[in-house]
């Protein structure tokens, strides 16, 4: 058999017998490829950018990375967007120069079995796929390192609202320390202020394991480590309500750890958080249901504030009736679920630590009719 190693790339001329091939494949085509898809990244990159202008932004119901509203969602959707686009650039030139291959250098009839030259060390196209490949690492690098380090080196002014955020198997445990406010799984913050301009900030810890803390459209993905600090900060820019969710394994109800954050208007923020600072309604109406309340392992678990219940292992229930769900987004609050969560939440939630409470159905609807006026 005839081999061929002197010529290059471009010189497969030789290859076969009574076939046309003398055009050469050359190194046009790739070039040409580049220059288009180059081309239509940038474009991409600028068409994604024009429309990041918070302006544009509308709250979305569905968390979604490519619908942001808050300042380092924007920065991750921009850095998403040319990491993409480069992506993409690299299989397109990958899949036509193949396909091109495929079609130019298939088996046509009457053609001899012979190999087609073989082709070895050739500096140009060995450093020219070494160099390019380096390159594009190196940019997307640069690129994911300035996002990083601008997004994580900014500090809290003295007047950020600060919020610390808990993990715990399986809901998340919402703290306001400077206003004196404690709530769970549906976190309130307000919009963002040009005239004060601070961004909010999020600690975040774990009581147990390692959970993570995800609301797409408001900022990027941080775990939550037990004996470990990690913060984030928000800057939303539209009111609105958005979704998010655990997003690290953490037991058996990992995905029944959502979070639903509500970004409110400076006003209705300012009326939201007086409603939370205030104790624990007490309605003489329901004395009797508060009463048992107080004499079961409720109040082991569970914080009223205003009464002896100041357990911190469940969530606080100051302001239980002022959320939309239970069980960290499980179900929606209604009397009805309300009630069948106390008998035995595991059937609202397989696997939840809080145990069935084995009460009479009188001694439930007392406890309910409690609960309900918590508000
Ligand atoms: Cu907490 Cu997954």
């Amino acid at each position: 058999m005839e081999r061929d190693t002197t010529r290059g790339l471009g010189g497969g001329q030789s290859a076969s017998a009574g076939e046309d091939h003398r055009s050469r494949p050359g190194v046009l085509v790739p070039i040409l490829l580049w220059a288009v898809l180059i081309s239509v990244m940038g474009l991409v990159y600028i068409a994604a950018g024009a429309e990041s202008s918070p302006r544009n932004a509308v709250p979305v119901q569905t968390p979604n990375i490519f619908a942001p509203t808050s300042t380092p969602a924007f920065a991750i959707r921009d850095l998403s967007w040319f990491v993409l686009s480069i992506c993409a650039g690299i299989f397109a030139v990958v899949a036509g120069l193949l396909a091109y291959s495929v079609v130019r250098f298939r088996h046509r009839p009457g053609e001899d079995n012979r190999e087609p030259p073989q082709v070895y060390g050739s500096n140009q196209i060995e450093l020219a796929w070494t160099v390019v490949p380096v390159l594009i690492v190196v940019i997307l690098f640069l690129a994911t390192a300035r996002y990083i380090f601008g997004i994580e080196g900014l500090q809290p002014t003295p007047n950020a609202l600060q919020i610390t955020i808990v993990g715990h198997q399986w809901w998340w445990e919402i703290r306001y320390p400077d206003l004196g406010i404690v709530t769970a799984n549906e976190l309130h913050v307000p919009v963002h202020d040009s005239s004060e301009g601070a961004p909010t900030f999020l600690t975040l810890q774990s009581a147990d394991v390692i959970h993570s803390f995800w609301v797409p459209q408001l900022a990027g993905k941080m775990d939550v480590v037990p004996n470990k600090t990690n913060r984030v900060w928000i800057d939303p820019r539209t009111p609105g309500l958005y979704v998010g969710q655990c997003a690290e394994f953490c037991g058996v109800q990992h995905a029944g750890m959502l979070l639903r954050v509500t970004v409110h208007p400076k006003d209705e923020f300012a009326a939201w958080v007086a409603a939370q600072r205030a104790l624990a309604a007490d309605d003489l109406a329901v004395r009797g249901g508060r009463e048992l309340f107080q004499a079961t392992a409720c109040i082991n678990c569970h914080t009223v504030r205003g009464t002896p219940a100041n357990g911190i292992f469940g969530p606080d229930l100051t302001h239980l009736m002022s959320r939309v769900t239970l069980g960290a987004g499980v179900v929606s609050n209604t009397p009805e679920t309300l009630r069948d969560w106390i008998n035995n939440p595991d059937i609202l939630k397989p696997g939840v630590l809080m145990p069935a409470m084995q009460l009479s159905p009188a001694a439930l609807d007392r406890i309910v009719a409690y609960l309900l006026t918590l508000r």
